[in-house]
C-alpha cells in the first residue's frame, strides 16, 4: 500500500489536561503532518518532518487549515436502537418497555440486523467516530450482523449479544444456558478476528436472572480479557426495582460485585445515583463508569457527578458515550456539549480540551486500548478525524471571534455535529468520503 500523507493542523492528547493553559497535556502542530503506512500511523509531528519520512511517490492529502485528530470514541451504544431514537414522554422503564423492547424483537430477522447494523456504523463513520462499544439485541444474529459489518470496514469495535432472560417479552428472553453458549459460541468466532472486540453483556440485574448473571460470571471468569458491559444506577424506579429482586445485595453495585462482573474492563452505563460504598467499589475494581449526557437528559434520569467522581479521593475512571437510542444524537460532540451543560447545572466546569480528551484518549484509556487508538502515537492504528470548525454558516461566523484553540474547540462542540466531519480515516482508509461516493 503506499504511504498517505496528511497535512492540516494536528491536536493529539498526552494525558489529562488539567487546565487550558496545560500546553503539556496534548501536541498541537500548526502545520502538522502524519504518516500513514499500512493502516497504523508512522509518524506524526511538523508536516516538514513528517514529509521527510515519507516514501517516494506518497499521496498527500491536504486538509488545511482543518484539524486532524484521533477518531472519536462511544463507549456505549444500542445499535438495535436507531428506530427508536425520540421516543416521546417516558422514563426508563416504560421507554424500554413501550418501545425499546418492541424495536429489538425485529432483530431476529438477520436480514433486518444487517440493515441496521450497516446503517449504524455509517452514522458512526458520518460522525467522526471511529470506535464504538455496541449493545447487540438478545439474538445471536444481531451480534453477526453487527461484527461482519464491522469487520468488512476494518472497524476496531467492541460488542456483543445481549443477555437478559426475564423481566422482557418472551420473544426478547435467552435462558442463562443458551445466553451463554450463544457468547462462546460468538467470542469464538468474533473476539480477536480482525479488530473486533467481544464484550459479554448482561443486559443490566433487572433482565437476567442469579443463575444468568452466574453463567455471565462464569464467562467473566474464563475470558478474562474480555470487555464486560451493563447498566448500572441510571434511574430511581430501576435501582429500586433490581433492589427487590436481589434482596441480599447490599446495593446495585454489589450484585455485579457478587457476581464477578466488576474490574478493569468493565463499562457500566450511566452510574448516576452511586452512594460513596458504591463509588469506592467501582474505583477499588477499577471499573469505568460511563457518562452517556443526551441519554441522561432525555430520559430525565439525572446528571452524572463527572467532576465529582473524578476527583474524589478514590475516583473512578469515566468514559463518555452516546447510549443512542436513549441517547438523542450518534455525535461525540454534540454529546459533549450537553455533558458541558449537564456538569454545569452541577456548578461545575469540563473544559474544552478535557471534552476532547475525554472522546478520544481519555475514552480510549477507559477501554483500555490505548495502544491501539485514541491518539496520533506513531504505532497506533490510524483512525482519524478531520474537523472543520467553519462548516457552517454560524459557525463561520463565530470562528470570526475566535482566538485561541481552546475557542475553537469549544465553538466545534457547542456548534459542531457531522456537517463538521469532513473525513474520517478507519485503518488509513478514508472512510466518510468514500460513503459520499457510494451513496
Ligand atoms: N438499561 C437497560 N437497558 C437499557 C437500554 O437499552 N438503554 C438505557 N438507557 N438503559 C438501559
Ligand atoms: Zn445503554
Amino acid at each position: 500500500m503506499t504511504d498517505i500523507l496528511l497535512r492540516g493542523r494536528t491536536l493529539s492528547f498526552r494525558r489529562w489536561p488539567e487546565g487550558v493553559d496545560d500546553a503539556a497535556s496534548y501536541s498541537y502542530e500548526d502545520d502538522g503532518g502524519v504518516l500513514i503506512r499500512d493502516g497504523r500511523i508512522a509518524a506524526a509531528g511538523t508536516y516538514a518532518d513528517v514529509a521527510g519520512s515519507a516514501s517516494e511517490g506518497a499521496r498527500v492529502i491536504d486538509h488545511r487549515p482543518h484539524l486532524i485528530l484521533p477518531g472519536f470514541i462511544d463507549a456505549h451504544a444500542h445499535f438495535p436502537q436507531m428506530q427508536v431514537i425520540a421516543s416521546y414522554g417516558a422514563e426508563l422503564l416504560d421507554w424500554l418497555n413501550n418501545y425499546t423492547f418492541p424495536e429489538e424483537t425485529r432483530f431476529r430477522d438477520a436480514q433486518h440486523g444487517r440493515r441496521i447494523a450497516r446503517l449504524f456504523l455509517d452514522e458512526m463513520v458520518r460522525h467522526g467516530t471511529t470506535t464504538v462499544a455496541a449493545y447487540c439485541s438478545v439474538h445471536k444474529e444481531s451480534a453477526e450482523a453487527f461484527f461482519a459489518e464491522s469487520h468488512e470496514r476494518n472497524m476496531l469495535n467492541i460488542a456483543g449479544k445481549v443477555m437478559m432472560d426475564r423481566n422482557a417479552p418472551e420473544a426478547l428472553r435467552d435462558t442463562p444456558q443458551s445466553g451463554y453458549d450463544d457468547t462462546k459460541a460468538l467470542i469464538a468466532e468474533w473476539h480477536g478476528r480482525g479488530r473486533q472486540h467481544y464484550a459479554i453483556t448482561p443486559r443490566f440485574a433487572i433482565t437476567s436472572s442469579p443463575e444468568q448473571m452466574e453463567m455471565a460470571g462464569a464467562l467473566a471468569n474464563e475470558f478474562p480479557e474480555l470487555h464486560i458491559q451493563t447498566h448500572l444506577s441510571e434511574n430511581d424506579a430501576e435501582i429500586a426495582f433490581t433492589c427487590e429482586l436481589y434482596p441480599e445485595a447490599r446495593d446495585y453495585t454489589d450484585i455485579y460485585a457478587r457476581y464477578g462482573l466488576l474490574g478493569k474492563r468493565t463499562l457500566l452505563g450511566h452510574c448516576i445515583h452511586l452512594s460513596d460504598r458504591e463509588a469506592d467499589v467501582l474505583s477499588q475494581s477499577g471499573s469505568v463508569a460511563v457518562f452517556c449526557p443526551t441519554s441522561n437528559l432525555f430520559l430525565g434520569s439525572g446528571l452524572f457527578a463527572y467532576q465529582r467522581l473524578r476527583a474524589r479521593e478514590k475516583p473512578l475512571r469515566i468514559a463518555a458515550a452516546t447510549d443512542v437510542g436513549g441517547g438523542t444524537n450518534y455525535s461525540m460532540l454534540r454529546t459533549m456539549d450537553e455533558g458541558y451543560k449537564v456538569i454545569a447545572l452541577q456548578g461545575e466546569k469540563l473544559n474544552p480540551f478535557q471534552s476532547f480528551w475525554q472522546i478520544t484518549l481519555g475514552n480510549a484509556e477507559a477501554l483500555s486500548l490505548s495502544d491501539r487508538i485514541g491518539t496520533l502515537d506513531a504505532g497506533t492504528d490510524a483512525d482519524i478525524v478531520v474537523l472543520d470548525s467553519r462548516a457552517t454558516p454560524a459557525m463561520q461566523l463565530r470562528m470570526e471571534r475566535a482566538e485561541s484553540l481552546a475557542e475553537e474547540l469549544f465553538l466545534l462542540q457547542t456548534l459542531g455535529d457531522d456537517r463538521a466531519v469532513k473525513e474520517v480515516y478507519v485503518a488509513g482508509r478514508p472512510a466518510k468520503s468514500d460513503m459520499a461516493i457510494a451513496g
